[in-house]
């Protein structure tokens, strides 16, 4: 890409509004094509001719800005016409806002630049001749309608005067060098939900729901007055008196204040996007209580990714599990996997993208955005190969273990979901510094001690005032670190690299963590022994977590680290049984609680709501938090026994064995691959399990321990039921 576009800003302070720059300009010959490449120092809207320009929204994304700025190209042809005008609004976005909890000085630096924007719109005219409409300072800009644009704090439009561009620009010396194209997914408008009703809570405010937990933004219609106002407040969940809850969203502002102009009107803020359940009015046209369930439709925004998995059975709560993790990845998939869409975090935490990375490549076709989002993590790596916390890196602090280790487990989970090399190549440097960094902070050769972890984030079995589980976190750190090793060995055999050091290092990172760890003291040490095969006898360590689960009453303690690998290891070695009880467990701690309790998404903390209804402190309790949605994977894999083989990527061999339980009378599962539709079902038919199974490609098929191998084609089986 060639540009002869200039930066262009406003001279003028606007202070917290955001500009509207504007260009007439007339094209008096035949069009053959046009197209517009455009990006900006936060995030953009563009009008030409009065129509938007393409339906991305919140465009140019999210990504390291310091190391990668994305721009866009859109087909305009159909847009021009011979008086035209194009106008952008730019509001602070993810470039300028105020990110993080704290003020992150690298966000600070990026949050002092100026609303700005690069725009180069070719023409190419049928008698073969072509002309450029570039940024420069022949653009007028002036107050937009949009007062007040921020990603934690809201929206504020003031639709009651028309903007007026007559201010001078100036150019400046904006970023070219860290331009790219686009390479992640649109963020699009994905589906709009009419509230399920609306209440009045015992603090007399009026709410609207909507029935589902989502991230967006709220459309209104109304008629009104000019000068006539909607103020709007965001939150996920009610409080135990039946009153709106907002405290855990924190410093996050989450107010939409809407200045209505005369007549009918329709508006949506386009510069922002909340997290929530419900609304509640804090200002409409003739009172609150005149709001009414026409007036609001709650829009869902999330990256263009394509559904591929379903699931469904004969439990409704199961149904309604799957339903909620589902949720939970369209709310943080929003150009970056998040940790959750509504307090004032919003950041790509690598530890919940890793835990999270297998169910999200299962549910939805998530190479691109998880190429995109891992180009940023090589970006912001440190010389020294430690990863951030979160990516893009705004908090310049990392180095935990199960967080960085995204750095491997993250490429290595796409290579195997969709079999293509290209990711694995692109991140085999950064797979590699990850290790080597431990290599060299370690205090204990060829374990991981020392250094500042997360540990077993929010496992249960957490020392009181603690959010950490009480696994050891050397332990923690010493298994991903082998592990992540036995990755990059072989990552590095399918790219064709000399892995000989990593071999030696993954022996001696296995025999000084037997040695150091002859005893497992919690569940989570156990899931990770046997998952991450550290453990002499993986057998024991697998019996020890099942026995110990047993004596706290069917009750799993674990936190980000453990629950993901929990039931693949019961199932691995003989306690199917075991890990469907703890899936179809209702009471707390269980996944089914919070479905219990009106969830919607999953909920971070196992107990966000309380038996008695009371709330998880406010500082840490987010109801929209997919980590704990990584148990779909057991599903897919083990319950209805969809894999595929390691050695053929991609689902280019397939491998089934279902799992039945007597506890669920049908469960089926399907999965959309590059191959085609696999799909594994099983049902209860007058006590013989019946099994479907359709696949697209050369599969193994194991029922009751009988191993067939078959070819594209759809084959049922049977095998007798034990009571
Ligand atoms: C985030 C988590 C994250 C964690 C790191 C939290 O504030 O919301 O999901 O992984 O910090 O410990």
């Amino acid at each position: 890409m060639q540009w002869k576009a200039n930066w262009i800003k406003p001279i003028e302070d606007f202070g917290d509004i955001c500009p509207l720059f504007s260009k007439e300009f007339i094209s008096d010959r035949p069009i053959k094509a046009a197209k517009l490449f455009i990006t900006s120092l936060g995030v953009y809207e563009a009008v030409l001719n009065g129509n938007r320009i393409g339906n991305f929204v919140l465009a140019p994304g999210w990504t390291s800005y310091a190391k990668r700025l994305q721009y866009q190209e859109y087909d305009v042809t159909s847009l021009l016409s011979t008086h035209n005008q194009i106008s952008v609004t730019v509001g602070k976005g993810w470039y300028r806002s105020r990110l993080g909890w704290e003020s992150f000085p690298e966000q600070k630096k990026l949050q002092a630049a100026p609303a700005a924007f690069l725009a180069q719109l070719e023409i190419f005219f049928q008698d073969g001749t072509t002309t450029m409409i570039c940024s420069d300072n022949s653009w007028l800009c002036g107050k937009s309608n949009v007062l007040f644009s921020e990603i934690y704090d809201g929206e504020t439009y003031d639709a009651s005067y028309l903007p007026v561009a007559n201010s001078p620009v100036e150019t400046f010396e904006g970023p070219f060098s860290t331009l790219i194209e686009q390479q992640g997914e649109d963020i699009c408008e994905q589906e709009q939900l009419r509230p399920a009703r609306r209440f009045q809570t015992p603090k007399g405010e009026w709410v609207f729901d909507f029935g589902q937990e989502v991230t967006g933004y709220v459309e209104i219609n109304l008629t009104a007055k000019a000068g006539d106002k909607v103020v709007l407040s965001h939150a996920e969940v009610m409080d135990k008196d039946g009153n709106f809850y907002t405290e855990n969203y924190r410093s996050a502002k989450a107010k939409y204040c809407y200045v209505c102009k005369d007549g009918k009107q329709t508006y949506k803020p386009k510069l922002t996007f909340f997290g929530f359940r419900y609304i509640r009015v804090d200002q409409f046209p003739n009172g609150t209580q005149s709001a009414n369930l026409e007036n609001f439709s709650a829009i869902v925004v999330h990256s263009a990714l394509k559904r591929t998995g379903h699931l469904s059975c004969s439990n409704p709560l199961l149904n309604q599990l799957f339903e909620n993790i589902i949720w939970g990845q369209k709310g943080n998939f929003l150009d970056i996997p998040t940790d959750c869409p509504q307090r004032d975090e919003r950041l790509g935490w690598t530890g919940d993208a890793q835990v999270f990375v297998k169910t999200a490549a299962l549910n939805f076709n998530v190479e691109k955005f998880f190429t995109k989002w891992l180009s940023d993590m090589s970006a912001d790596q440190e010389e020294d190969g430690r990863i951030g916390h979160v990516i893009p890196d705004i908090i310049k602090d990392g180095g935990s273990a199960a967080w960085g280790d995204a750095a491997v487990i993250c490429p290595w989970e796409i290579y195997l979901a969709y079999g293509n090399t290209q990711i694995l190549s692109n991140q085999f440097n950064c797979m590699k510094k990850w290790i080597d960094y431990i290599t060299s902070h370690t205090q204990d050769k060829n374990l991981w001690t020392g250094g500042t972890h997360f540990g077993d984030w929010l496992g249960l079995d957490a020392p009181v005032g603690s959010y950490k589980g009480s696994s050891r976190e050397d332990f923690i750190a010493s298994a991903f670190y082998a592990y992540s090793t036995s990755l990059v060995i072989k990552a590095g055999k399918i790219l064709g690299e000399d892995v000989s050091q990593y071999k030696v290092l993954y022996k001696n990172i296995t025999s000084a963590f037997q040695n150091t760890y002859p005893e497992y003291m919690t569940q989570t040490e156990c899931v990770l022994a046997a998952h991450f095969k550290l453990a002499p006898d993986c057998q024991s360590a697998a019996d020890q977590l099942a026995d110990m689960i047993r004596e706290s009453g069917i009750k799993l303690q674990t936190g980000f680290v453990g629950t993901p690998y929990l039931l693949h290891v019961l199932s691995d070695y003989g306690h199917t049984e075991l890990a469907y009880s703890l899936l179809l467990r209702e009471q707390y701690p269980s996944w089914l609680y919070p479905v219990t309790k009106g969830a919607t998404t999953i909920w971070e903390h196992w107990d966000g709501i309380m038996e008695n209804g009371d709330f998880w402190s406010p500082d840490m309790n987010s109801y929209n938090h997919y980590a704990y949605g990584a148990v779909a994977d057991w599903v897919y894999g083990t319950a209805a026994g969809i894999k595929t083989d390691e050695n053929a990527p991609g689902y280019e061999k397939v491998i089934i064995c279902p799992n039945p339980d007597q506890r669920l009378t049908w469960l089926k599962a399907s999965l959309e691959t590059k191959h085609g539709l696999i799909r594994s079902e099983w049902k209860k038919k007058d006590d013989v399990w019946q099994y479907e199974i359709e696949t697209p490609t050369n599969t193994s098929v194991s029922i009751a321990n009988q191993t067939y191998e078959v070819k594209k084609g759809t084959y049922i089986f049977y095998s007798a039921c034990d009571k």
